[in-house]
């Protein structure tokens, strides 16, 4: 069951392009067809997928029912047809500066003021993609641009294309997109620091022991091999999507949920991360390579296997031990780690209290320290781990517990998919779960420092078996171990 929502949007028009490919017929179409379906975007939308050679249009509306069957579960037949007549597909190649007529007449035909450009392109396309449109005279007051991540593989080549994009579109009407900021899980960080009393007197240094951050992907590159072996796991995972994680959880309270006080208060946080150094790079960071590995059902191909290459120095699994040297936080590792081919997929965030100070209880057996899980992924949930008495005579004998609220539980209607909720606030001009230019500066610059550091310390990868938890395990300096993979119903 899906709630209807009522607050529909202004009619836009939105262009997409790289219109045809994988990002657009997995996310983007079926984000806005269940919008449509939802009640708050009307049929009178128009979108444009742009292709670089010359399409069919027929033959395109097939390829687009295929996907949206595939990827929205029970799909409306009657929403379908609506949202098939809303996509037409124009050609632009912007190198040879030429288009088909089918751009022509659409821009022509335009009616409604907002107007979302989306580049769903790789970002070496975006500043020549920008720079056509800006000739063109396609650009006005109400435009916007998505860009999509990766933006470019390190500081230089993203302000690079930063530049580039910015000589046609003010920082305003660019939108640098994170998928992560649009889950609802993560949307839920805010309201669980921000609306909650109780937490944020121990939400520092002097009470809380570590914080861990890990999205393990139990998938390995799939068709993305070519793409991927030039980005690799830092690049592809920890420089946007868990760097954006840890600022939720690290930034100071903004004092209203404005686009920019939000994002001034997560840049404090990038650019309060302790930089490595020829030391902290060996003691705290390991790189990892997937290799064949079994599963119950049968054999798992090696990294090298699924990129079809005899030799790769890329990793496909990295763990960090950092710092973020201010007032709260001086002093509290947080260790972010993120793979794929491991055992499960799950994304997490733990927040391990310290332990009491003192025990009283004449047993003397351990007090677990207070720890508190968000779940994000695949199913959402937030756990407190706080000890008991266990009932009963026998003294104060005592276990640890959880406080478990599972959202599935409480809440019926599906979950919006993040691009669903973020393609709405690009139409809507809301650019808080966008990042600034600025917020992308400082993660590369971090992010810099492990990749030089790792390059001038010769850093090997680690192997690990696919399917398994990654290298070796997950002690790193100081005997704080990573919180055990994810089991359900942990009191039992
Ligand atoms: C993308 C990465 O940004 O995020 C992929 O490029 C990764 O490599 C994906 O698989 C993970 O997203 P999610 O939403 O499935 O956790």
């Amino acid at each position: 069951m899906t709630a209807k929502i009522n607050q529909s949007l202004e009619d836009f028009e939105l262009i997409v392009f790289g219109g045809e490919g994988d990002l657009a017929f997995r996310k983007i179409y079926p984000a806005l067809y269940h919008r449509l379906a939802e009640g708050q975007i009307s049929e009178r939308s128009r979108i444009l997928a742009v292709s670089r050679k010359e399409p069919d249009l027929f033959e395109f509306r097939d390829q687009l029912e295929t996907h949206l069957k595939s990827f929205v579960v029970d799909i409306d037949v009657t929403v379908l047809a609506s949202f098939l007549g809303m996509v037409s597909i124009g050609m632009i190649d912007t190198a040879a500066k030429k288009q088909n007529a089918v751009v022509d007449q659409w821009f022509n035909k335009s009616v409604f003021d907002v107007r979302v450009f989306y580049l769903a392109t790789p970002a070496t396309a975006f500043g020549p993609i920008a720079k056509y449109l800006d000739v063109k005279g396609y650009i006005t007051e109400y435009s916007r641009v998505v860009l999509e991540k990766p933006l470019g593989t390190d500081l230089e080549s993203s302000e690079k294309v930063n530049d580039e994009v910015a000589e046609s579109f003010n920082e305003e009407q660019i939108y640098r997109i994170d998928h992560y900021l649009g889950k609802e899980t993560v949307q839920n960080l805010m309201v669980l620091r921000f609306a909650n009393n109780i937490f944020e007197s121990s939400w520092n240094a002097q009470e809380i022991d570590n914080i861990q951050i890990t999205v393990a992907e139990s998938l390995g590159v799939g068709t993305r091999g070519a793409f991927y072996d030039r980005y690799g796991a830092l690049r592809d995972m920890v420089q946007n999507h868990l760097l954006q994680l840890l600022c939720l959880i690290a930034m100071e309270p903004p004092a209203v949920l404005d686009a920019d006080e939000v994002r001034d208060e997560k840049l404090k946080v990038l650019r309060a991360l302790r930089p490595y150094d020829s030391e902290s790079i060996k003691s705290d960071t390991i790189r990892g390579q997937y290799t064949r590995g079994k599963t119950k059902d049968g054999s798992l191909p090696s990294y090298l296997e699924d990129i079809e290459r005899f030799d790769s120095d890329t990793e496909t699994f990295v763990a960090l031990k950092t710092c973020i040297d201010n007032w709260r936080w001086g002093g509290v590792p947080i260790y972010l780690r993120s793979g794929k081919r491991m055992a499960q997929r799950y994304s997490e965030i733990v927040i391990n209290f310290k332990h009491v100070p003192h025990n009283i209880f004449p047993e003397k057996k351990l007090i677990e320290n207070n720890r508190l899980t968000i779940r994000l992924q695949p199913e959402e949930r937030i756990e407190l781990k706080q000890m008991v008495k266990i009932p009963g005579p026998g003294g104060y004998r005592y276990k640890p517990f959880a406080l478990e609220l599972d959202f599935s539980d409480h809440f019926e209607d599906r979950f919006p998919e993040a691009y669903e909720r973020l393609l709405m606030d690009v139409v809507r001009g809301n650019q808080t779960l966008f990042m600034r230019r600025d917020e992308v500066k400082a993660s590369w610059k971090w992010v810099e420092s492990i990749l030089d550091h790792w390059e001038s310390e010769d850093i090997p990868n680690v192997l690990y078996e696919a399917g398994s938890w990654g290298p070796g395990d997950w002690i790193m300096n100081d005997d704080v171990f990573w919180v055990e993979p994810p089991i359900r119903n942990r009191n039992k």
